[in-house]
């Protein structure tokens, strides 16, 4: 439903978001977009933390919430095994992982339930090094340790946190934790590639090499001002135009591939955290932001589709579609007295979910429900690097064409406070 004269009127307020970008590469909060590129030291020794992990330890566990837990849960679920955990430990490429991005009491018991503390590496990721939930989860995990393995509980922590600031790496120093820094200029929902994500990848066994090479890669195409080349811009323009222009204020995320599902989470809180916002640069009022929602093909046709396509006209969907899955999988012939179920046999599982994705996509169509689809080849670290660099330039994009910060989070703030002063601790910031 776009057409090339929108476009063509976006022109130069592309133009000049590209270029602003690009000119504060590196500078203020645009740390990360150098992260590709100046980290072969750091990598080093995340590689050989790694090795002593996944020699060592049975389980490695994150404590973090956010931005340093959404981007390591969809790189887990997107480049290992989609039953890890379960797999026998000679066919595991590292120890079970776990994420415990929430304070949910049953939570942390149960995590307790499952886990040998002896056996458990716990990395704490959090850049302000003070986030309640991720410090009570700390006080909670080093008593543990401490009763169950006595003067060596240190050895079991890993910290990733800012090389100064917060109380995370004063804990660090003080016990002499293995501790990784996230480096200035990088914000928790745009910190996937550096030690964040970085150090439980790797300690999983993913080639986080590779993931830095396909974020470089997409980086080089991103840097262009001419928006028919460069994929990150000319999607802002797309979703601007969808979105401001056409009342498409609801973007859903649709990938047609489990391995895909979290990918989903890490980009609503990339897209909700960065856009939403009540204040342009200027100081005047606006209330931006598109609202992200996930789901996941073929599930969620059995769930949300009806929605998408009958419901307002208020939803961009954006398919991920995977071209070549990892697996194949053989539907047997079978039931042929049964017409309905016997035409699925000799066919593929591969086959049947992208028939599904495009009977979807053409329902959509019938429908004149705006669609899109991202293409990935294969899923593997190259292009999942590709794809999440992809999504924050385009973020970053999307932020210049509304003229907000997208970089900082003011409207969660409010809420903080008010946990703070309900259980006392009015001092907190
Ligand atoms: O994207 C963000 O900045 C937030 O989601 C943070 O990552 C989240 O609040 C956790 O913060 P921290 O890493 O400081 O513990």
């Amino acid at each position: 439903g776009v057409t090339q004269a929108q476009l063509a009127a976006m022109q130069d307020a592309a133009v000049k978001a590209q270029q602003a970008v690009e000119a504060n590469r590196g500078t203020g909060w645009l740390g990360w977009m150098n992260l590709p590129y100046n980290q072969e030291e750091i990598v080093s020794e995340i590689e050989k933390v790694a090795d002593h992990v996944r020699k060592t330890f049975k389980y490695f566990v994150v404590l973090g919430i956010g931005g340093s837990a959404l981007g390591p849960i969809a790189v887990h679920q997107a480049l290992n095994h989609l039953h890890y955990n379960e797999l026998p430990d000679s066919k595991r490429p590292g120890p079970k992982f776990y994420v415990e991005d929430n304070i949910d009491p049953e939570r942390m018991a149960a995590l307790m339930d499952v886990i040998e503390l002896d056996k458990a590496c716990f990395c704490i990721i959090s850049k302000s090094g003070g986030t309640a939930e991720t410090m009570s989860q700390y006080l909670i995990v080093t008593e543990a340790l401490k009763a169950q393995v006595g003067a060596d509980w240190a050895k079991h922590i890993i910290a990733v946190t800012d090389h100064e600031k917060g109380n995370l790496i004063k804990l660090a120093k003080e016990n002499g934790f293995i501790t990784f820094y996230i480096p200035d200029g990088v914000g928790g929902r745009f910190s996937e590639m550096c030690p964040v994500g970085l150090v439980p990848a790797a300690c999983c066994g993913i080639d986080i090499r590779a993931m830095l090479k396909g974020a470089a890669a997409m980086d080089e195409r991103c840097k262009t001002d001419d928006m028919m080349k460069n994929p990150a811009l000319l999607e802002a323009v797309l979703q601007y135009i969808a979105c401001e222009q056409m009342g498409r204020n609801v973007q859903v995320m649709l990938p047609y591939a489990d391995s895909l599902k979290y990918m989903a989470d890490w980009f609503c809180q990339l897209w909700a955290e960065s856009l939403g916002k009540n204040k342009r640069r200027d100081g005047s009022d606006c209330h931006a932001g598109q609202t992200p929602a996930k789901a996941l093909g073929v599930t969620d046709q059995h769930s949300q589709l009806q929605l998408y396509n009958e419901g307002p006209f208020d939803k961009v969907i954006t398919f991920i579609k995977v071209e070549n899955f990892r697996t194949e999988t053989k539907i047997p012939k079978g039931c042929e007295e049964f017409k309905d179920v016997a035409f699925l046999g000799g066919m593929t599982h591969n086959t049947l979910i992208e028939a599904e994705r495009q009977g979807t996509e053409y329902a959509l169509y019938v429908n004149r429900r705006m669609n899109q689809t991202i293409i990935m080849p294969e899923v593997n670290a190259y292009t999942l690097g590709q794809l999440m660099f992809l999504l924050e330039m385009t973020t970053a994009y999307e932020g210049e064409l509304l003229d907000i910060d997208a970089f900082n989070q003011p409207g969660v703030e409010t809420s903080k406070r008010a946990t703070y002063a309900i259980l006392g601790n009015t001092d907190a910031k």
